[in-house]
């Protein structure tokens, strides 16, 4: 028997944003993955359409990224990142800076999206604290934003189930936006909804209620993906900047799922041509072959900071990972891929074609929404009377035994390959969801 066929013993581990117990009633382990195709421990091919968790942006097991790191490990395993460096930690910097919109050019690695968040909102509060408006310390979120899970993150974060059992705990001055999905006016939409755009006007209220001097900063990603793909409105971020700048509120654009070409450009700030004066990034920098995470950081903030101090440390924040050696080869590496093969560009020509095949299950059983961006393509299904995520998490399980990975938030299914995808791949995985909805109740 192939060793791989062994289940391990499964009681140990305590699995993140897992149901615990059914899975290890019914577990399904990956055990290889190569291109658009995890391997299951069954041997069975199954098609990857959420590119791992958003992250395996190049597709798995690019031979490149495992030689750089193969090498990195035999030269340099590990070197502090405190008072030291290493050459490659600055090299990925300056390949991170230059794929930023212009100005966003300094850069803060991190392990994770979440410590990406923290670290975001902590420059926000350092910044305005070096230029004297350390008062500046509440910041604005978004219903249904997802900025991971750490303190700062889950409190400008808006999804219900990760702040409750934290809610005594959770950052005392954050105020949230109303969030922007709404099918009465945009079921359907092709790209950007055309209604929604003076739901940013709400932050001129906000901005009324608290005064713009309490106020750090904005904090929205671009396009929600893990809350369900919830596509911003035509006209909305450029509202948000508007008012942002107009009252000296910094605004940070999560960038986490975005980054890296998920849109068709670099970054949604250069999709949108919207440009924020933060970016948090994570997943696609470095494939997801290993743990990394950054935050561009707009000069003349980095600036303030940097010069507030005449001698010693000016930002008491880092982790002992910051630009890890592998992080940072695999980060080099990675970008050499979107680079070499313009991968970017590529998702932005296979878009009209996930878009029109996302858009042909608009009379699929139990479909209420589908809507599309880039490549990212969000199905909402009705949910079952008393049972909401219920039935997408049966879809989910359905099409992984058909040989297709989806994503499943409440009850929206996000589809989101990775920008290797090909023409009858998109066509195989949506047919199959279309198979998969008309056997479900
Ligand atoms: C927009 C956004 N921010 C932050 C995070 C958290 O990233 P991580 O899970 O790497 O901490 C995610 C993860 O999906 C995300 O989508």
């Amino acid at each position: 028997m192939n060793k791989n066929t062994v289940i391990p013993d499964l009681s140990n581990l305590w699995m993140p944003f897992t149901a615990n117990r059914a899975f290890k009633h019914d577990p399904r382990l990956i055990v290889g993955a190569q291109g658009m195709y995890y391997t299951s421990i069954d041997g069975s091919k199954i098609l990857d359409s959420t590119s791992g968790l958003w992250c395996v942006n190049a597709g798995h097991g690019r031979q490149e990224i495992v030689d750089a790191l193969a090498r990195q490990s035999a030269q340099l395993d590990y070197a502090p990142g405190f008072q030291m460096g290493h050459p490659n930690s600055f090299r990925a910097a300056t390949a991170v800076a230059q794929l930023m919109p212009e100005g966003l050019d300094r850069i803060f690695f991190t392990n994770s999206g979440s410590e990406s968040v923290d670290t975001a909102l902590k420059i926000a509060l350092a910044y305005h604290r070096a230029r004297g408006e350390g008062q500046r310390t509440r910041f604005i979120g978004r219903e249904r934003g997802y900025h991971g899970v750490g303190f700062g993150g889950i409190s400008v974060g808006g999804i219900t189930p990760n702040r409750k059992a934290f809610s005594g705990a959770l950052l005392p001055s954050v105020d949230h936006l109303r969030h922007t999905h709404d099918l009465s006016h945009n079921a359907f939409s092709h790209g950007q909804p055309a209604w929604g755009a003076h739901l940013a006007d709400e932050l001129e209220e906000l901005v009324s209620l608290h005064d713009a001097s309490t106020i750090a900063a904005v904090i929205v990603e671009p396009m929600a993906g893990s809350a369900g793909v919830l596509i911003p409105p035509l006209g909305y971020l450029e509202r948000l900047r508007a008012i942002t700048e107009k009252h000296g509120i910094l605004l940070i654009f999560d960038e986490v799922i975005t980054g890296f070409g998920r849109l068709g450009a670099a970054t949604a700030s250069e999709f949108f041509q919207v440009t924020p004066d933060i970016i948090t990034l994570a997943k696609g920098i470095s494939n997801a072959a290993v743990p990394c995470g950054a935050v561009a950081v707009r000069r003349s903030v980095h600036d303030a900071i940097i010069e507030s101090v005449d001698t010693g440390i000016e930002l008491f924040h880092g982790y002992t990972y910051s630009g890890h050696p592998l992080a940072t080869a695999a980060v080099l590496a990675t970008l050499d891929i979107y680079r070499r093969e313009d991968l970017f560009a590529r998702a932005a020509v296979m878009a009209p074609v996930l878009e029109k095949a996302a858009h042909r299950l608009q009379d699929a059983r139990h479909v209420v929404d589908v809507r599309n961006l880039g490549l990212v393509a969000g199905i909402e299904l009705e949910p079952r009377p008393g049972a909401p995520g219920a039935r997408t998490a049966e879809a989910f399980k359905r099409c992984f035994d058909s040989g297709v990975l989806l994503r499943y938030t409440g009850d929206t299914i996000a589809v989101s390959p990775p920008l290797i995808v090909e023409e009858d791949q998109i066509e195989q995985l949506f047919s199959i969801i279309a198979e998969v909805l008309d056997g479900i109740d």
